[in-house]
């Protein structure tokens, strides 16, 4: 039996990542998300939620950019920090021994040099939904470690040791369960 509970945020396992934004005259900041999605193949897009509050929200909006890492299992605490203290009154970047190191294809938002996919992203909307702006963020670029490419050159994701977040916990993604299209591929 299942129970009729009211309207909330149920939509599990989420990804979660680390936002890294710039804006001109102030300090790079990072942001913990976990309302983010991809939203368009072509071209590629994402979206982010973020609170009118948040200290990040101005940069964003202000510089128009912002670039989404992705975060490893190393990463973790890391992670956790960037989504519990403010860029109001703590430099994230230098407290956890983290590098903004410029994203080639933006003008003020770093990418972090720890993460081994970074995603730039230009502001392309912003829908005021409620208690979170949404930001359509059109890519740009991707960064990624040469350490995750195989030896044809292909990205081997696997190799990145990426978390997901669930029900308020950050996991590691486990076992692979199969691969997509193989419930109707022929053996
Ligand atoms: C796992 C996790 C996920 C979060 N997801 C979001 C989110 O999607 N949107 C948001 O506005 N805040 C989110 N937060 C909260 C912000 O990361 C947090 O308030 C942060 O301290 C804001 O930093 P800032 O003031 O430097 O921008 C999340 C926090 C955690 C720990």
């Amino acid at each position: 039996m299942k129970q009729n509970w009211k309207p909330g945020n149920l939509l599990n396992p989420a990804p979660v990542v680390m936002l890294s934004c710039g804006n001109k005259g102030e300090k790079p900041n990072i942001i913990t998300l976990a309302w983010v999605g991809t939203v368009c193949s072509e071209p590629p897009m994402l979206s982010v939620s973020i609170r009118k509050e948040r200290f990040s929200h101005h940069m964003v909006k202000e510089s128009g950019e912002f670039v989404v890492n992705l975060v490893p299992a190393s990463l973790t605490k890391a992670c956790d920090f960037c989504g519990v203290r403010s860029g109001r009154e703590t430099d994230k970047f230098a407290a956890m021994g983290l590098t903004p190191e410029k994203a080639p294809n933006l003008q003020f938002a770093p990418q972090i040099a720890e993460s081994p996919v970074s995603i730039e992203c230009r502001v392309e909307q912003v829908l005021e939904l409620g208690s979170h702006d949404m930001f359509i963020g059109r890519i740009v670029g991707v960064q990624t470690d040469e350490a995750l490419l195989d030896e044809k050159g292909k990205l081997d994701l696997e190799k990145a040791d990426l978390i997901a977040y669930s029900h308020g916990e950050y996991f590691g993604l486990g076992r692979k369960l199969g691969r997509f299209g193989f419930s109707v591929r022929k053996s």
